[in-house]
């Protein structure tokens, strides 16, 4: 079975493509480099032993699609390719709209031309909002905060809407909590552009010496030690969440949509001690006022996922920390080439 993977050297995205080929998938590889590197796809094919066939290219792009589509027969899509930065999202929300719902649009409209109608959405826990109560189960109420988070709703509702127009689409939606660490050879992992935004790479920088200090976004929230609280999944358990996503593709009868979370909730200081576990590092930080938009809890009830994909997150936060180290200590620079 080929498999066409948007977004494909992206941090998500390049372990997922790891187990698929374990898993014995034919993968294509499609990803206009934006937010990534080159250098991740040769690290997945130093990890499989082989070449995957990749398509430099916009899922904007109609003719990009088309090259792809006309040379595989590809029988499902991965679509990780999104643009993911909250704030940017709000500084130049149409960059959002466009790259992330009209790139669905045109990726959709290219797939049904070539018959291909099975597809696997990177959705977010962001679509909650700010939950009435933790932990989230699918049928909460949806909000977004942000235009980033509209736009995962967004597409949410148009692969919907596609369903109704052609049952013959298989969808399903997966809502990612917050992924974090690394495959556990430790040359793959995440590379954040810049000062991330994000925890785990913030304070993976931190302990590695590339960062002062961590500053810890409120220390006020209604929480055990008053900082905020998510659901930390491990990117290979998140990976394997896909594999399994495409084993029922095929026997859909509706669009199914489902958390991957592991139902555990950690704070910000959890984390950090985790990290100064796992790495042997300290971890300087200092509690600084809110980030605006933040939430105090968020954690997944992860048991559809398991009824309906027989899927379980199995990594610990111990080891999310120390494959995180070992890709951030051993490439302190991430895959340096990136954009490239
Ligand atoms: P990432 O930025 O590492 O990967 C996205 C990939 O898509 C990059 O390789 C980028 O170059 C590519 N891309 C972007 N726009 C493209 C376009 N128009 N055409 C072709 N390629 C394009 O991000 P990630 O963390 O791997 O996230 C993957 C998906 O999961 C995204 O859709 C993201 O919104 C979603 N998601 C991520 C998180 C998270 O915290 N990492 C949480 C929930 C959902
Ligand atoms: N935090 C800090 N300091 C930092 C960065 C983060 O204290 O430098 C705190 C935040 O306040 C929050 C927690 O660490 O309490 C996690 O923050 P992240 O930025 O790592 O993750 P978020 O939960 O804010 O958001 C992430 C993605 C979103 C996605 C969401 C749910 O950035 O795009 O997870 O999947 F929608």
């Amino acid at each position: 079975m080929s498999i066409l993977v948007t977004g494909g050297a992206g941090y998500i995205g390049s372990h997922t493509v790891i187990l698929l080929i374990e898993a014995g998938y034919d993968i294509v590889i499609f990803d206009n480099f934006c937010n990534a590197s080159k250098e991740a796809i040769k690290r997945v094919e130093k990890i499989v032993g082989h070449k995957i066939a990749t398509f430099e290219g916009d899922v904007r792009n109609r003719e990009d699609l088309t090259k792809v589509f006309k040379s595989h027969n590809i029988d499902a899509v991965i679509h990780f390719a999104g643009l993911k930065a909250v704030g940017e999202s709000v500084e130049n929300p149409l960059k959002y709209y466009d790259n992330n719902v009209n790139g669905t649009a045109v990726l959709c409209e290219v797939m049904a031309e070539y018959g291909c109608k099975s597809i696997v959405f990177s959705s977010s826990a962001t679509v909650y909002g700010d939950p009435h109560t933790t932990p989230i189960v699918e049928s909460f109420p949806l909000f977004a905060t942000n235009p980033y988070g509209r736009t995962k709703l967004f597409v949410e509702e148009m692969l919907r809407d596609l369903y109704v127009s052609d049952n013959d689409w298989k969808i399903v939606l997966l809502r990612y909590f917050n992924p974090v660490g690394a495959h556990d050879l430790g040359i793959m992992g995440e590379d954040p552009n810049g000062i991330p935004n994000n925890l785990m790479p913030f304070i993976a920088q931190t302990a590695v010496g590339k960062r002062e200090s961590l500053s810890i976004f409120g220390g006020d929230y209604d929480t055990p030690d008053g900082t905020g609280i998510r659901d930390y999944i491990h990117v290979m358990d998140l990976a394997d969440g896909h594999v399994k996503a495409l084993e029922i593709i095929k026997n859909l009868s509706e669009v199914m949509t489902i958390n991957l979370g592991t139902g555990n909730g950690y704070s910000v200081l959890d984390m950090v001690k985790a990290f100064e576990k796992a790495s042997g590092k300290k971890v300087p930080y200092k509690i600084v006022p809110r980030r605006a938009g933040d939430i105090a809890k968020c954690f997944a009830d992860p048991s559809y996922a398991k009824e309906v994909l027989g899927w379980e997150a199995k990594r610990s936060i111990d080891e999310m920390c120390q494959d995180t180290w070992r890709w951030q200590s051993r490439n302190p620079d991430g895959y340096k080439n990136k954009g490239k």
